[in-house]
């Protein structure tokens, strides 16, 4: 921590961020630092990997670091093509369905509503990775409109912490 303040100070960074912090890392570490705030945090979030919310968002929020999800798309198992058995053995058939039928009364991808379901919460903001220009034009058109509060209970109960 203290070789980043350095790089903050000899303008090689403009802000320091960390990545997989559990709430005792960030501790650990704003005591380290003297003179800057750590602006970000990015870990693992996803509708199937939500354990964040339990403690690490939370301190996040209370400490006004960006909480910067990786793997949103929970790497594309979320919303690839599996078939029934795969989805099954991957535990998110009828989780899977759920996403399916809120992406259909809103209109969007089962990736755009996993994507605006992430992005539409306070202080956080999603990194998706995509090899294909579309889909990452399409995942840009995952923000800019709302899931309704019941469409957000319903992909949280189909997808529990
Ligand atoms: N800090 C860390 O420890 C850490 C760890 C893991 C990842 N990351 C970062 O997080 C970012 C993304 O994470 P990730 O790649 O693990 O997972 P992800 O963004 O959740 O998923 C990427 C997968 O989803 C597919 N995909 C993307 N958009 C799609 C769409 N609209 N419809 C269907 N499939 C779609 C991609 O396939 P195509 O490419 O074929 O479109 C790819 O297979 C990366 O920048 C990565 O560097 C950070």
């Amino acid at each position: 921590m203290q070789a980043m303040e350095q790089l903050v100070s000899e303008g090689m960074v403009d802000y320091i961020g960390v990545s997989n912090f559990s709430v005792k890392d960030m501790r650990e570490a704003q005591g380290a630092l003297r003179h800057n705030p750590i602006v970000s945090n990015q870990i693992l979030y996803n509708l199937r990997r939500r354990s964040a919310e339990r403690d690490v968002i939370p301190y996040c929020r209370q400490h006004n670091i960006t909480v910067i999800a990786y793997s949103p798309l929970a790497e594309g198992s979320l919303v690839g093509g599996q078939r029934g058995g795969l989805r099954q053995a991957l535990g998110i058939g009828r989780a899977r369905s759920v996403l399916d039928e809120v992406a259909g009364e809103v209109g969007k991808t089962a990736a755009q509503v996993a994507l605006n379901w992430v992005a539409d919460q306070p202080d956080v903001v999603a990194i998706p990775k995509s090899n294909s220009v579309e889909r990452t034009l399409a995942n840009c058109a995952a923000s800019g409109w709302r899931l309704t509060a019941e469409q957000r209970q319903a992909l949280e109960h189909a997808f529990p912490v």
